[in-house]
């Protein structure tokens, strides 16, 4: 076998006259009368080989069989390229090289979508020949900035002191919210382990143990429906550190994520970075993800609605609803694609309606036009273009509900807005810690506070003793790193302290009983000395994601699941043999329903 002298991304110019073999994938061929051209691709590049049936008639001959996707290695003779046959988009584009000897290590398939253009193939096809897909430049390259960043990390903490140490797989449920995924055991008839959704008790555990600091790149499972930028089985770099507050913890991390900002992408971020309270972020943005790329920020005009004469508004607030709007450049926008697409687009977060109006200047006076605008009076109207800063051209969009319903239609509206106006450049980066979240959520549902975060962060110190009179407005010592709208990471200062973990259980509604049959374990291991310690996990895949410039999470992943739970390649999840279910004492719907009759027949 030939074996390979250099790689196809390596030859340049001032190897000319070097004989070197080369060994890859045939990317094209293109047969031109008498020389044939093959492009040679591997892992590092591409380099066009050219045969000649002058000098090696019978190399030339095996050239013309050698079809796309072919595994070949060729040996020859580096030669610059003939003039005006240069390739200044390919790093090796000044060459080519005459081979003199072929070898044709493997035939293929014809496969399924050309490598070229696969972008325009569906990610169906892609997903279920992923070993194809893989070998796409573009892909490549995502591999290697995963690669890149891993190795970037683990030397990162390595040279902080940090050690990474691995948690089990198969374990106890953990309380990050999600449902669990289930492995039923074979020894321990009718038991089941759970994935983790993360390594949160392990690593609080770890504190309790004298570790100090921790770090982990570990998979983290959650059964939960995945999206654009969510898999049920996903990567976190975890970490946990012991006598720190929350300041010691971003610290590390903000110089984490400018370093790997800088490695990857020569890109430098501010450190320290921004932060912004809970309440600012849902205030000005909608939401405690907010992209600060752009600014348009929401602005609650209850006060002045109130005062209108629009029933919508007016109802809508003597309910204890609000009416939050947007101002955006509105030249783009007709009265239908306002009433329609917009309408409808909000429509899908839960708005009821969309009401809106125009900013028209008239003998060098603003006003409002159009839409609601008649429904409030010129000094009305005055207030609202002041409150929004407004301007000639622009659009006002309202939507009046609960504070948290216009929130959730108006903050999607306002990137939706920024996207289609295109009000901010690619590759840039905006990056925010939000601080101050509250500590529990109220869940109407069930009548019961739920943990914002999980049951295991801790109250900010100033707001202990509300945990009895007022757990709704005690805020916790929990933070969020965010970019560009997107959530890559959030931790906290952890409750260290057995009896302020109950009082939090007690908020939480979990009984005692429950408490200890699920966290009995490290409820005892806060009692047996536990430093103060916190922590936080980064989601890796949209930490490459942001760095890859890309909105779809499969694509960091090499073999990831579809929005259906799938993975394509393998054909998991799939049924198993009716043996390997009897050993776990198991039986599906089908299996009883087979059974059933049978039963029936004997009585
Ligand atoms: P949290 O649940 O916020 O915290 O997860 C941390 C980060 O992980 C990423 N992430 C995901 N990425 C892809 N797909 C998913 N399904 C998914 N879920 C989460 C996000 C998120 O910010 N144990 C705590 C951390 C701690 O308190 O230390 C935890 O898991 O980027
Ligand atoms: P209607 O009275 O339902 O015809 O609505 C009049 C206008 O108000 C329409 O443009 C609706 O989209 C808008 N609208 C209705 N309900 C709401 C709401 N809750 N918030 C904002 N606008 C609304």
């Amino acid at each position: 076998m030939l074996k390979r002298t250099h790689t196809c991304g390596q030859l340049r110019l001032e190897d000319a006259g070097k004989r070197v073999t080369l060994a890859g994938w045939a990317h094209s061929y293109r047969d031109h009368g008498n020389l044939v051209f093959i492009d040679l691709r591997d892992k590092f590049g591409l380099t066009q080989l050219v045969f000649n049936p002058e000098t090696h008639p019978q190399t030339h001959e095996l050239a013309k069989t050698v079809r796309c996707e072919w595994v070949i290695a060729a040996r020859g003779i580096i030669q610059p390229r003939s003039e005006g046959m240069e390739n200044p988009k390919l790093p090796t584009g000044q060459i080519e090289v005459s081979v003199q000897q072929l070898e044709i290590l493997n035939v293929s398939r014809t496969p399924p979508f050309e490598i070229d253009s696969a972008e325009k193939t569906s990610e169906e096809l892609r997903l279920a020949s992923r070993y194809i897909d893989l070998r796409r430049p573009q892909m490549q390259e995502k591999l290697r900035i995963r690669h890149r960043v891993t190795k970037l990390v683990r030397d990162y903490f390595d040279r902080l002191g940090f050690w990474e140490i691995e948690t089990p797989f198969l374990a106890k449920s953990t309380p990050e919210g999600a449902r669990d995924f289930l492995v039923p055991s074979r020894l321990h008839k009718n038991c089941f382990y759970a994935l983790p959704q993360s390594p949160q008790l392990f690593k609080q555990i770890l504190m309790v143990s004298g570790v100090d600091k921790y770090f982990q790149i570990v998979r983290c499972f959650r059964d939960e429906d995945p999206r654009a930028d969510r898999q049920a089985e996903f990567t976190q770099i975890d970490v946990e550190m012991s006598f720190v507050d929350s300041n010691d913890v971003l610290g590390v991390h903000e110089n984490l994520l400018a370093k790997i900002w800088r490695d990857i992408l020569d890109v430098d971020v501010a450190a320290p970075m921004r932060r912004m309270s809970y309440k600012e972020a849902m205030d000005d943005y909608g939401t405690d993800r907010p992209d600060l790329r752009f600014d348009m920020k929401l602005k609650n005009i209850s006060d002045i609605a109130k005062q209108s004469t629009f029933k919508v508004f007016t109802t809508v607030i003597e309910k204890g609803g609000i009416v939050k709007g947007l101002c955006t450049p509105g030249e783009k926008y007709s009265r239908s694609d306002i009433e329609k697409t917009l309408t409808d687009f909000v429509g899908d977060y839960g708005a009821k309606g969309l009401a809106w109006c125009k900013v028209k200047k008239e003998n060098d006076k603003l006003s409002l036009a159009g839409g609601i605008a008649k429904f409030f009076s010129p000094k009305l109207q005055q207030q609202i273009i002041k409150r929004f800063e407004a301007k000639d051209g622009d659009l006002l969009l309202f939507v009046a509900d609960t504070e948290r319903a216009a929130n959730k239609a108006l903050a999607p509206l306002r990137c939706k807005l920024a996207r289609d106006l295109k009000l901010y450049k690619e590759g840039r980066f905006e990056f925010v810690w939000i601080m101050d979240f509250p500590l529990f959520e109220w869940n109407e549902d069930e009548k019961r506070y739920d943990s914002l975060h999980h049951p295991f962060t801790a109250p900010a110190q100033e707001d202990l003793d509300k945990l009895e009179t007022d757990p709704a407005n005690v805020r916790s010592q929990a933070y969020d790193i965010v970019v560009n709208g997107s959530e890559i990471g959030g931790g906290s200062i952890r409750i260290h302290n057995a009896g302020v973990q109950q009082k939090v259980f007690d908020l939480l509604n979990i009984s005692k009983e429950q408490a200890q049959q699920r966290f009995g374990f490290f409820l005892k291991a806060l009692e047996y000395g536990a430093p103060p310690h916190g922590g936080i996990a980064l989601g890796l895949d949209r930490i490459i994601m942001l760095l890859a410039g890309t909105e779809n999470i499969r694509d960091v992943i090499a073999f990831p699941k579809t929005q259906r739970g799938q993975c394509l390649l393998t054909d998991a999840p799939s049924e198993v043999d009716a043996k390997q279910l009897d050993e776990l004492n198991l039986r599906t719907q089908r299996h009883l329903h087979a059974i059933e009759p049978k039963q029936d027949e004997k009585k």
